[in-house]
């Protein structure tokens, strides 16, 4: 058994003997270990058996020919470097062996030195290229990591800013929770693009995170608001909006939109600016009909909760005036998936 020379196992392919032999000889006086094949079919089977860092095949044999071999080869061993060895007459199949991922090619009869120097290069730039792998798959991996991460954090701080809002609010713990959850469904149940339900499952528990500018005494009065104390509640459209419009991220962009827009109404009588139709962005749409089916249906301290039965005949009315009518029917349609969420994210 030869020695091994940094533990580099050579596998020989040529179907004659004497070839074989002389570069066994070669390879094995260099230190290197080393494994015969007379044909393709035994060195794909070596190669599928064993750890070989370096192919060595001739071109021209019976059945399967060095180029077949190479071929198959560079797919499946990708770490594997492929030194061909071809006669005079053949240089041209020789240099489009290169093309296909060879090392590089000796051409018979080949001083001894010749095979080494290629076998030498083809060694150290198949290790090159292993650790440079390596290295992109750990930048990449890192990347990942802190994509994600930058993700998490994102979200973290969008939900802690709604519920510092909500802590200012009569609104339930899970109230911005459930929005989040119903905008996104009611979103793809309408066909919106993927991209967009998610933003909205994270933006919409912002909609009234305005209300963090509203006085304490508005907000927290337990009787009815007057004319002038309930104009100044509805200003939480538009701070809320100023708050979150200056972002650059797509994300609070959307739940800018949500929150100026969720308190309009379909045939134009809502505020802050009293928009109908589609001119209420459709984000504005849904957080409509989604904050009032959670209102409806969670106690608050100044009312107990409705089932959710009872809720859809109240927003039945609102079919076209108050809600946009073709989402008030995929909300309908689909209403046991609300009550589903509904239950999932109880107050209790
Ligand atoms: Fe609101
Ligand atoms: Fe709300």
């Amino acid at each position: 058994m030869p020695i091994a020379k940094k533990n580099q196992r050579i596998l020989i392919v040529d179907d004659e003997p004497q070839v074989r032999r002389v570069i066994a000889a070669i390879v094995e006086l260099e230190g290197y270990e080393y494994r015969l094949a007379e044909d393709a079919e035994t060195a794909l089977e070596i190669l599928d058996r064993e750890h070989i860092d370096l192919l060595i095949s001739d071109i021209n044999m019976n059945v399967m020919s060095g180029v077949e071999l190479l071929g198959i080869a560079v797919k499946r061993y990708p770490d594997l470097a492929v030194i061909m060895v071809t006669g005079v007459d053949d240089r041209e199949t020789a240099i489009e062996t290169l093309h296909m991922g060879a090392y590089g090619y000796v051409t018979k009869p080949f001083q001894s030195n010749e095979l080494i120097i290629n076998i030498a290069n083809a060694l150290r730039r198949r290790h090159l290229e292993i650790d440079n792998r390596r290295h992109r798959e750990e930048l990449e991996h890192l990347i990942e990591e802190r994509t994600a991460e930058l993700f998490q954090s994102r979200e973290e701080t969008i939900h802690i800013l709604s519920k510092a809002a909500e802590f200012r609010d009569n609104e339930t713990a899970k109230h911005t929770i459930r929005m989040g959850h119903y905008s996104e469904l009611l979103a793809r149940l309408c066909g919106l693009p993927d991209s967009l339900c998610r933003k909205l499952k994270i933006a919409a528990p912002l909609h009234d995170v305005g209300k963090i500018g509203i006085s304490d005494t508005i907000l927290l009065k337990p009787g009815k608001l007057t004319e002038e104390e309930f104009d100044i509640m509805k200003t939480h459209c538009e701070i809320g909006y100023r708050i979150l419009s200056e972002s650059t991220s797509e994300i609070l962009m959307v739940g800018a939109e949500i929150a100026f827009n969720h308190h309009e109404k379909f045939n134009g009588r809502g505020y802050p600016r009293g928009l109908a139709g589609h001119d209420i962005p459709i984000s504005g749409r849904i957080g409509a009909i989604c904050d009032v089916f959670d209102a409806l249906t969670t106690e608050r301290p100044y009312k107990d909760a409705i089932s959710p039965e009872e809720a859809m005949a109240i927003m039945r009315d609102g079919r076209g005036s108050h809600f946009d009518p073709d989402l008030f029917d995929r909300f309908s349609e689909n209403f046991h998936l609300f009550v589903e969420i509904r239950s999932r994210f109880s107050d209790k």
